[in-house]
């Protein structure tokens, strides 16, 4: 498929591990419920029939290109994790968090998943989002394509919805470790097919969200959660090289599992590693080394404190990841998704910001 040329590369030169003029930019999150254009655009269609129509979805994917044109360095393709579970045959409303009215409670449920899931019928439309949003982007800034985490996935199969405690999937590691084991597995497969179509279809970099991986022990971690986001990085990679496709960087936003990072630079097989802020940038650095570039990872909530507070927290971030002994590729984000209060003025601002402190050497 032929697209226009990318004229803003800053992010995929970042997440190859070169350094940069100055940080690329982008939020997670970015296309959501702070902007009233997608206000506008919600107040009519539902959350999954915005996924499922691929000129709704461009229309969103597109909303903060244009706010911040110049400021901002990624699209990220509008659509969510649980489209995986849908794929696989779970049906999954959003009222408002998402909601499963029929989850896994027994392993004995997995017989109700879809067999040999035919992905690309399942989710042919973010493939047609993607190219769509691709060929109106015109080069402007590279398209991010995505998918969930296995473990995480497990998590919303299993509970239900979102959790506190995440008593009942964790009971399942426990009590059925193989069968846990092998559901990971199957998830992990859908996913790799549905990340290799996304590039096909125009995605120039995959981000897989681990959100909950912060929630499990360091060795349930490596048990459970790692094996299988190996299994996707591997995975991927080599179904594109079988195909002739070029390989695209490949992120992963392991959140919370701070204590992880050097396991998870040196095993996981991805080039980006994205953190929260519960980890101090230069200590990541130090714990990740040269391997891999690093993503984030201010707080979300500093967009409320004001627009003093985000200067002061954006320069300080910029010194903590430039500044390390090891200062090398970074991509400045949030450290979570974008929350629905902030007023995108401010989120304007943390742009600017980041542009300023990044660019500058770090202060002696
Ligand atoms: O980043 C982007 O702008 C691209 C779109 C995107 C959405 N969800 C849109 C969305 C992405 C990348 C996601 C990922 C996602 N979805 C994650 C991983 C990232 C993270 O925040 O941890 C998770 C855990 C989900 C599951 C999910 N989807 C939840 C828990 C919720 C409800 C609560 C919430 O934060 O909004 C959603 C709904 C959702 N996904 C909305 C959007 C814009 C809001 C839905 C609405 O309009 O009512």
């Amino acid at each position: 498929m032929a697209f226009p040329p990318l004229k803003n590369d800053l992010l995929l030169r970042a997440a190859r591990g070169e350094e940069t003029e100055r940080a690329p930019v982008w939020v997670m999150r970015q296309a959501g419920r702070y902007l009233p254009e997608f206000q506008a655009v919600r107040a009519h269609h539902s959350f999954f029939e915005i996924c499922r129509t691929p000129a709704l979805a461009k229309e969103l994917t597109l909303q903060p290109i244009r706010r911040y044109s110049g400021l901002i360095d990624a699209a990220i393709i509008f659509s969510d994790i649980l489209v995986v579970p849908q794929a696989l045959g779970m049906e999954v409303q959003m009222n408002p968090g998402p909601f499963f009215p029929d989850p896994l409670v027994t392993p004995a449920d997995i017989e109700k998943l879809t067999k040999d899931v035919d992905v690309d019928k399942e989710l042919g439309y973010v493939y047609e989002a993607i190219t769509q949003t691709r060929q109106a982007l015109n080069g402007e800034v590279p398209l991010i394509g995505f998918c969930g985490a296995p473990w995480t996935l497990f998590s919303y199969m299993i509970e239900g919805g979102g959790t506190k405690t995440f008593q009942k999937c964790k009971t399942w590691l426990f009590k059925y470790p193989e069968e846990s084991k092998a559901l990971l597995n199957r998830i992990a497969d859908v996913c790799i097919e549905f990340l290799v179509g996304q590039v096909k279809a125009g995605a120039q970099l995959l981000q897989v969200f681990d959100s909950w991986a912060g929630e499990l022990a360091p060795h349930h971690f490596q048990e459970f959660s790692l094996p299988s986001l190996q299994r996707i990085s591997s995975g991927v990679r080599s179904k594109l090289a079988a195909q002739n496709v070029p390989a695209v960087p490949m992120t992963l936003f392991p959140k919370g599992a701070n204590s992880q990072l050097a396991a998870l630079a040196q095993h996981a097989g991805y080039d980006v590693i994205g953190i929260d802020w519960c980890v101090e940038p230069s200590e990541a650095r130090a714990a990740v080394g040269d391997k891999v570039a690093l993503q984030g990872n201010m707080d979300p909530n500093v967009l409320y404190g004001g627009r003093d507070a985000i200067e002061r927290e954006v320069k300080r971030m910029c010194e903590s990841f430039k500044g390390g002994k090891a200062a090398k590729a970074w991509i400045a984000n949030l450290g979570h998704g974008i929350t629905p209060g902030v007023n995108p003025d401010d989120l304007h601002w943390f742009f600017q910001c980041v542009h300023k402190y990044s660019a500058s050497a770090p202060s002696a």
